[in-house]
């Protein structure tokens, strides 16, 4: 590492020379010995110069002044993004190409990998394990699919499994990555479903997954929900997660298709004041249901994809008119972008009877 030699006394004033003229190297510790400092300079410098410059503020002992070349050690700058951690591995389209995006999910990272760059994953992945510092990184291999809502994925680094403990708002979400559909992106929609709900409600989540929304609500208020699934995976975590959460409301698991499990709600009379429907893909076939299942005034969490607000209310209209019931739009919002110009829309409607 190229430095200026300098007695002890005259450190502080090469630095201010050399900071001024942007020639210092700060990524650079400054070494001392007995006698001399070595500051680290980020090319050769013309020496005389700098003599002339010290010789102004005062110093005289200039002959010992000179460019060496020293073992300094650094500061370790920390990369600052999954960019700046690959490069050396990557060239720089390659790094370009990289999207910047990625989901940490308890201790494991999701990540997509564009096609060109596939022959890398290896070096991705245990660069991106360095950087995040999580136990686990996958790459997407498919979008998600099917009824269950899952994907495939692939180990590209650490240890291979894919399960974990997600935390959010204070809440443990037990879950396997493979097995489960679960976004940690839809942690804000959560809370913003979560914070309408009030004390002693009644509560169905037809389509709970690891049961992210009960397990909120049901942390924080006196509140009773039912969670519905037809994965029995997510309801074996479910049941994991009421476990795990020091709950103030009750959750009850049920696994099996909501168009069945309804019929046991309809033997019983259950009538619920929340209704949340994630399942943006097919939710308006189930529109019909949840209206028949929601209590006069009771809202529902109705999520489609979508680039218009107006056609998913208007298809929530249409069929509380079926019922002979009006609707009032509580809010409406783009909860995340799913493509260009495509959301994952939510709409909070609160179900009037006539
Ligand atoms: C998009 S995920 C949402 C999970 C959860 N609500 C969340 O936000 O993480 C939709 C879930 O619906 C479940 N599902 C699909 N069709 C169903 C049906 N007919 N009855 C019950 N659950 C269903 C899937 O297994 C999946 O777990």
């Amino acid at each position: 590492m190229l430095s200026i030699k300098i007695p002890l006394k005259g450190i502080n004033d090469v630095k201010k020379i050399l900071i001024e003229e942007n020639l210092m190297d700060k990524s650079y510790k400054i070494k001392t010995d007995k006698y001399n400092g070595f500051i680290p300079i980020k090319s050769q410098i013309n020496i005389e110069e700098l003599k002339i410059k010290l010789n102004e503020v005062g110093h005289d002992d200039l002959y010992r002044i000179a460019i060496e070349d020293v073992d300094l050690e650094s500061f370790k700058k920390k990369p600052i993004s999954m960019r700046e951690q690959l490069k050396g591995n990557l060239t720089d389209k390659e790094i370009k190409d990289m999207k910047t995006s990625f989901d940490v999910i308890g201790d494991l990272v999701l990540l997509e990998i564009p096609e060109n760059l596939e022959k890398h994953k290896k070096i991705i992945g245990k660069e991106v394990l360095k950087f995040t510092k999580t136990r686990s990184v996958f790459m997407k291999k498919s979008g998600i699919k099917g009824t269950i809502r899952t994907r495939e994925i692939e180990l590209i680094g650490g240890e291979d499994s894919s399960r974990t403990i997600h935390k959010e708002h204070g809440i443990k979400l037990a879950l396997d990555l493979r097995r489960v559909y679960f976004s940690p992106r839809l942690a804000t929609e959560r809370k913003k479903v979560e914070k309408q709900a009030s004390e002693d409600e009644l509560i169905l989540d037809m389509f709970t997954g690891v049961g992210p929304f009960p397990i909120l609500m049901a942390k924080n208020k006196n509140i009773e929900v039912y969670g519905v699934d037809i994965n029995e995976v997510a309801i074996d975590y479910l049941k994991e997660n009421i476990k795990i959460n020091k709950l103030n409301g009750v959750v009850h698991p049920i696994h099996g298709d909501i168009n069945d499990v309804a019929v046991e709600f309809n033997e019983k009379n259950l009538r619920f004041d929340r209704i949340i429907m994630n399942l943006p893909e097919t939710a308006y076939k189930f529109l019909d249901l949840a209206i028949s299942l929601i209590k006069n005034d009771g809202t529902i969490h109705y999520y489609e994809f979508g680039d218009d607000y107006d056609s998913i209310v208007n298809r929530v209209e249409n069929m509380a008119i079926k019922h002979d019931k009006n609707i009032e739009i509580l809010d409406k919002r783009k909860v995340k972008s799913t493509g260009p110009r495509t959301w994952h829309i939510g709409v909070d409607v609160k179900i009037v009877g006539s």
